[in-house]
């Protein structure tokens, strides 16, 4: 695969993102989203990301070409004390994976929520079968923290959710 680049998203990634996690909604448990979200409510999910000032990145393999994953951070609680902790998110095309795509992602992602002075970026994994997920973040510096038990359901089944942790400041 051609070098990866990253930059931020731009509106008309709206598609392309509409495409890579609607395949995860219909087909995983990393979310626990039901129905996949058409793209006019992925864009008004982009824009409300980006005007809160939390960065949202995009992989982009060939210039003007769709897309092959994102990432971005988001306000993880709403009480003022939580101000300088997100949550980050990252998905990548599934013709895509394996090829380094999320890490540059996710390092990415740890630069710029640093250089807009947040403090600590948690991850919430479903389930605790999302090896791909698990490995990707402890290789991005994320630790474990601790698993909520069945705090989910889909598929018909109850799921787990590992939290992870990667702070800023160190
Ligand atoms: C999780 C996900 C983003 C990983 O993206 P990716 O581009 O395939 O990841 P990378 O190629 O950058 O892998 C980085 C490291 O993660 C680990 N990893 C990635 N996929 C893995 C897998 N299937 N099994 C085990 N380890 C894996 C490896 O350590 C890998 O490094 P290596 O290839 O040098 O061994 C991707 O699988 C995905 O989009 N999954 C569905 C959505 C999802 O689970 N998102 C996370 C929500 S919290």
């Amino acid at each position: 695969m051609k070098p990866i680049s990253i930059r931020p998203v731009e509106e008309r990634d709206a598609a392309a993102i509409c495409g890579i996690y609607g395949e995860a909604v219909r087909t995983t448990v990393s979310t626990w989203e039901y129905e996949a979200p058409d793209e006019a409510e992925i864009l008004a999910r982009l824009r409300g990301i980006v005007g809160d000032g939390y960065p949202y990145l995009v992989a982009e393999v060939e210039p003007g070409e769709p897309i092959v994953g994102y990432a971005y951070a988001s306000r993880w609680r709403a009480r003022s004390g939580y101000r300088f902790t997100a949550e980050s998110s990252v998905y990548v095309d599934a013709a895509c994976r394996r090829r380094g795509v999320g890490r540059a992602l996710v390092d990415a992602l740890v630069d710029a929520c640093r250089a807009r002075g947040l403090r600590q970026l948690v991850a919430g994994i479903g389930d605790l079968d999302n090896d791909a997920s698990i490995a990707l973040h402890r290789a991005c510096g994320f630790v474990d923290v601790g698993v909520f038990r069945g705090v989910g359901w889909k598929f018909g089944r109850p799921l787990d959710a590992l939290w992870m942790q990667r702070s800023l400041t160190g």
